[in-house]
């Protein structure tokens, strides 16, 4: 019965260009706990049933009903299989259905936390913005050096790590960006965090007080927000234009504390921010005595342009707090970033860190900084660059027909994502949904501001899909855009 059901759902999937089999079983899945056609508390066929059943390997089966669990669809009990979540309501929302009841529970920033801006749910699909390619990881050489590492470890690298983190890994970090990124440093300076957003709120605990103002850029990444609304802070979106976040006289009544700026390829726009636009943010945090925390996110990867320098690179008041993560070269579930803190800062933030945090994963870190030293990182990147460089090339050419039906693109220059701009009339939540039905991600511009109403965009990344696959599905995705467009634009004349 339930095989049944979902067989004749993956066929009607199947009429449209296909998604990975096990996501198609997961959407067929997630259409009976709507339908009720499994109820709570019902047990599921085992996953060798159901691939029987359906024709599938248990692989795919097994990573659907896992996702199913993740999400708290379902449970397991030891011994006598899969089960229905109790709790779960009719409607299998996309989020835990009990949310609304745990509002009540919660803190009122709690609630805030946890009903505003979120990471979108994690899909692996061609296009899927903020993912870069983890398969082009040289997985067997990593495990090489942690072996190595851990083999050579001696009692105190399992301890806590004191002092900003692993000496030699901070002295990698520290050639890197002195020769790419223009940052004038000395190696005590750079602190090893467990990526950008820990760099950031480590900043904001230290440096700005309950109900202080940080100036966000509207529209914003999310995981700033977070932060910041984790901290207490007050933020105050500024807009976004082609060169950056672009402060106007009105901004001056609400003066920051801190200015949270993505400089390099401004999240999620893309755009770059101009030399003069630097000069001017600059020139406010030193009359305004307030903090830059300078989140470079993805700078690595520059394929069009003059190389550019990073905001700290032109700080010449030590206002700038440089943050840089291994997330996109490396892999992100890796969790090792870096920060650095200018001079008078030092001795607080590492005590702070030491004593918030309790950073650790020294033997990690060790093999990280040999991976480095050895030459192993470079080479990494020079062969994600080039990669990447043909992806967004077979993006971009297959996003033509969009852009003379009124789209543009934005911030291409740079990174592993674009941003091809809509009319202001194109409502992109239902473009990207409409993308969405055919088993590819991209996320709405609109999803990403704050206060503005007039942005309107997809957000498209080309790091996580092969070159082939971005060949092969470009020009469906194309193809759906170019057709949204010319419907709104019908529309609009009807
Ligand atoms: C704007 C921005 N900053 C930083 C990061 C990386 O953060 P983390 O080091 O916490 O993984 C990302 C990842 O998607 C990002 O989009």
């Amino acid at each position: 019965m339930l095989s049944e059901f979902l067989i004749s759902h993956i066929t009607q999937l199947r009429t449209q260009p296909p998604m990975p089999l096990h996501r198609q079983l997961y959407e067929g899945l997630r259409a009976a706990l709507q339908l009720a056609v499994l109820k709570p508390g019902e047990r599921l066929p085992s996953s060798r049933e159901l691939a029987n059943d359906m024709g599938l390997s248990r692989n795919t089966v097994v990573a659907a009903l896992e996702q199913l669990a993740v999400e708290g669809f379902l449970c397991s009990r030891v011994g006598s299989g899969t089960y229905v979540n109790e709790g779960v309501a009719k409607t299998a929302r996309r989020r835990p259905p009990a949310l609304a009841q745990q509002a009540r529970a919660l803190s009122r920033r709690g609630q805030e936390l946890a009903t505003a801006f979120s990471a979108a749910e994690l899909e692996i699909q061609p296009f899927t913005p903020g993912l870069a390619d983890f398969s082009a990881f040289p997985v067997a050489l990593w495990q090489r050096l942690q072996n190595k590492h851990w083999r050579m470890t001696y009692p105190d690298m399992l301890d806590y790590s004191y002092g900003g983190g692993h000496a030699p890994l901070r002295r990698a970090v520290a050639d890197y960006l002195r020769l790419f990124r223009s940052v004038t440093l000395d190696l005590y300076q750079v602190i090893i965090t467990s990526g950008t957003q820990q760099s950031l709120e480590l900043c904001a605990q230290m440096l700005a007080d309950y109900q202080d103002t940080v100036w966000i850029e509207d529209p914003a990444y999310w995981g700033a927000i977070k932060a910041f609304m984790a901290t207490g802070l007050k933020l105050h979106p500024v807009p976004v234009d082609e060169e950056g976040m672009a402060p106007g006289p009105q901004d001056d009544k609400t003066p920051p504390r801190l200015i949270y700026l993505t400089p390099s390829h401004q999240y999620p726009t893309g755009a770059v921010m101009s030399l003069q636009r630097r000069h001017q943010l600059l020139g406010i945090a030193r009359t305004q005595r307030a903090w830059i925390l300078e989140d470079d996110y993805d700078s690595e990867f520059r394929f069009d342009g003059p190389p550019l320098s990073s905001l700290a690179g032109l700080d010449t008041d030590e206002r700038v707090l440089y943050m840089g993560s291994f997330s996109k070269v490396l892999y992100p579930g890796l969790k090792l970033g870096y920060l650095v803190v200018p001079r008078s800062l030092v001795e607080a933030f590492k005590q702070a860190h030491y004593d918030l945090n309790r950073p650790g994963q020294m033997p990690l870190q060790a093999a990280l900084a040999e991976f480095i030293a050895m030459g192993h990182f470079a080479s990494a990147l020079r062969r994600a660059r080039a990669s990447y460089a043909q992806r967004r090339s077979s993006l971009l050419a297959a996003l033509k027909p969009c852009l003379v039906r009124g789209a543009w693109i934005s911030g291409a220059e740079q990174g592993l994502h674009l941003c091809l701009r809509l009319p202001e009339a194109v409502d992109d939540s239902a473009v990207a949904r409409r993308v969405g039905q055919l088993g590819m991600t991209v996320r709405p511009l609109s999803a990403y501001c704050m206060q503005r109403r007039d942005l309107r965009g997809l957000v498209i990344g080309y790091g996580y899909a092969p070159l082939q696959a971005i060949e092969q599905w470009g020009p469906v995705l194309a193809k759906a855009i170019a057709a949204e467009l010319t419907h709104a634009k019908e529309k609009a004349a009807a």
